[in-house]
C-alpha cells in the first residue's frame, strides 16, 4: 500500500521558469476582454498558443485553434510531461491521456494510450467519429490505428534514462511533485464567439500503471460552456477530480465570478478538502465569453500564456499559499 503521504510528497517548486520572461502577478484585474485569445498552461503554453494564434488570427475555431497548440507540446521530445517524450509510469510504459471539447457540447477523451504521439487528434476523432465520448487502453489505441494514426514507440532515451534512474531508490512508489505535473490545458475563445478546449498529458511520471488523472476527464481537467466560457487544470489530478475542478471553475463564472475569481474559488474548494495542503498543486485557468480570462494556483509557481490581439505573454498566477 503505497502512503498518501509519500504519494503527496513534492519536490521543489523552483527553478521551472526563468523569472525574467514573468510579466509579473496577475491579480482579479481582467475585467474587459477581447476576442479571438487563448490561453494555456505553463511556460510552453506560449509557443503552443502561437499555434493556435494562427488558426484563430485567420478567423479559423477556437475548436482547430486548440487541437493545432495541444499538438506542439505532444510533438516536443524536450517537454517531457505531454505526448512524445513524456515520461513512462513505473513499469516503463507512456502511456497518455488527453481530450477535447467544443462550443456545442460535444467532448472526446482517451485515456492510458499509448504508442500514439498526438493523443489530442485522436480524441478530436472520439468526439467526430464514434458514438462514444471516451475510449481507454488497448481499446483506444486500436480505435487510432482504424483512423489512420501511426504507432510508435514515445519512450526516449532521456525519459527511459530518467526511469532507470528513479527506479535505483524509488521502492517502486509513483511520487507526485510539481515538474511532473505540467499537463498542457488549452482554452480559446474565436472571433466568431465560440469557446472550446483541451488538455494533454503524460499524466504524473513513475503512476501506477493504468492510472488515470484528470486530464481526460471532462468536467476535471476541461470544461466547456459556450454560455459562460470554459476552463482547464494542470496539477495533481486526484484533486481536480474530487471537485471536478474544470467544471466548478465555470460554474463560478456562470454566477457571475471574473474568470481568475471563479480559479480562485476552486483552489478553496480543494483547500477546504484537504488538512494539509502542503505537496498538493493546482492550477486553473479560465476564458469568459467576453474574452476576459485569468488563473490561480495553489501554490506559487504556476504560470498561463495568453495571447490575444494586443497581448502575447507569460503571466505568473496569484497562488492561494504564497
Ligand atoms: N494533471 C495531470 C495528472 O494528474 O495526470
Amino acid at each position: 500500500m503505497i502512503s498518501r503521504k509519500k504519494f503527496l510528497k513534492i519536490g521543489v517548486l523552483s527553478g521551472l521558469l526563468p523569472l525574467s520572461k514573468w510579466s509579473g502577478g496577475s491579480s482579479i484585474s481582467h475585467p474587459k476582454g477581447r476576442k479571438p485569445v487563448v490561453l494555456s498552461t505553463w511556460n510552453f503554453g506560449k509557443q503552443a498558443n502561437k499555434a493556435a494564434w494562427n488558426v484563430l488570427a485567420s478567423n479559423g475555431s477556437a475548436l482547430d485553434a486548440v487541437e493545432a497548440g495541444a499538438r506542439v507540446p505532444e510533438g516536443n521530445p524536450d517537454i517531457r510531461t505531454v505526448g512524445y517524450g513524456g515520461r513512462p509510469d513505473r513499469d516503463g510504459f507512456v502511456t497518455l491521456d488527453a481530450c477535447i471539447m467544443d462550443h456545442n457540447d460535444q467532448c472526446g477523451s482517451v485515456a492510458a494510450l499509448q504508442h500514439i504521439k498526438h493523443p489530442i487528434s485522436v480524441a478530436r476523432k472520439v468526439k467526430e467519429e464514434s458514438p462514444h465520448v471516451m475510449l481507454v487502453g488497448e481499446g483506444a489505441l486500436d480505435f487510432a490505428v482504424s483512423q489512420g494514426f501511426e504507432k510508435e514507440n514515445l519512450l526516449t532515451e532521456e525519459s527511459r534514462k530518467d526511469w532507470e534512474e528513479w527506479k535505483k531508490d524509488a521502492e517502486y512508489e509513483p511520487e507526485i511533485n510539481i515538474e511532473n505535473h505540467d499537463t498542457i490545458g488549452m482554452i480559446a475563445l474565436d472571433s466568431a464567439g465560440n469557446v472550446s478546449g483541451a488538455c494533454t498529458t503524460s499524466g504524473t511520471a513513475w503512476k501506477m500503471h493504468g492510472r488515470v488523472g484528470d486530464s481526460p476527464l471532462i468536467g476535471s481537467g476541461l470544461f466547456v460552456d459556450n454560455e459562460v466560457g470554459a476552463a482547464a487544470a494542470t496539477g495533481l489530478g486526484e484533486e481536480i477530480i474530487r471537485v471536478s475542478g474544470s467544471h466548478l471553475v465555470v460554474e463560478n463564472m456562470r454566477r457571475g465570478d471574473s474568470p481568475e475569481m471563479a480559479c480562485k474559488r476552486a483552489v478553496e474548494r480543494i483547500v477546504s478538502k484537504n488538512d494539509s495542503v502542503e505537496g498538493i498543486q493546482v492550477g486553473f485557468i479560465a476564458v469568459n465569453k467576453e474574452g476576459a480570462y485569468g488563473g490561480y494556483s495553489m501554490q506559487e509557481g504556476f504560470s498561463f500564456a495568453v495571447r490575444n490581439s494586443e497581448e502575447d505573454r507569460l503571466i505568473k498566477a496569484q497562488s492561494w499559499n504564497r
